[in-house]
C-alpha cells in the first residue's frame, strides 16, 4: 500500500504506525476519549491505516493533506467516502485497501469532527 508513496512519506508513515502500536493512542485523549463504537474503532483505524501521518486533528497529525479537526462541517457522509475511496492528489485512494467495514468505521469517526 505503501509502493506509490515517496520514501519520506514511507519512513513518516512507519514512525505513525510504530507509535501507534507503541503508546495506542496518536491522536489527543481529548479527541478519543469521548468517542463510543464504530467511531471510535475509527479514530484507532485513522491512526494504524495511517490518515493520521497526513492529517492533523487537533493539532496532532502530519500536515501534507488537509487539517480534518473540522472536516465534518464541510463533508457530508457521502462526500466523507467518496474522498476516501478515490483519494485525490496527494492521497491513495482507500477503496481497495480498506473494507466497507472499516472505511464506515473512519468516516463515523471523521462525522465527529464538526
Ligand atoms: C500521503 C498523504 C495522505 C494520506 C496517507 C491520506 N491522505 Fe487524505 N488527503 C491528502 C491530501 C494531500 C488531500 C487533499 C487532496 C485534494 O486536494 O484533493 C487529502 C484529502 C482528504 C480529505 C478531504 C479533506 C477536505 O477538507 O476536503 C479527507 C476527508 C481525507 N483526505 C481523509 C483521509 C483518510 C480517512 C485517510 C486514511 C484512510 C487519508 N486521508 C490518508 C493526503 C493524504
Amino acid at each position: 500500500m505503501w509502493t506509490h508513496a515517496s520514501s519520506s512519506a514511507s519512513r513518516r508513515s512507519s514512525a505513525a504506525i510504530i507509535r501507534s502500536i507503541w503508546s495506542g493512542a496518536a491522536l489527543p485523549a481529548a479527541v478519543t476519549a469521548p468517542l463510543r463504537d464504530d467511531a471510535r474503532a475509527g479514530a484507532a483505524l485513522f491512526v494504524d491505516r495511517s490518515c493520521w501521518s497526513c492529517h492533523v486533528v487537533e493539532g496532532s497529525g502530519g500536515r501534507r493533506g488537509p487539517d480534518l479537526t473540522h472536516v465534518a462541517a464541510r463533508l457530508d457522509h457521502d462526500a466523507l467516502v467518496a474522498r476516501i475511496a478515490n483519494g485525490g492528489p496527494g492521497m491513495p485512494g482507500y477503496a481497495a485497501a480498506l473494507g466497507s467495514d472499516d472505511l464506515g468505521k473512519i468516516v463515523a469517526f471523521l462525522l465527529t469532527r464538526r
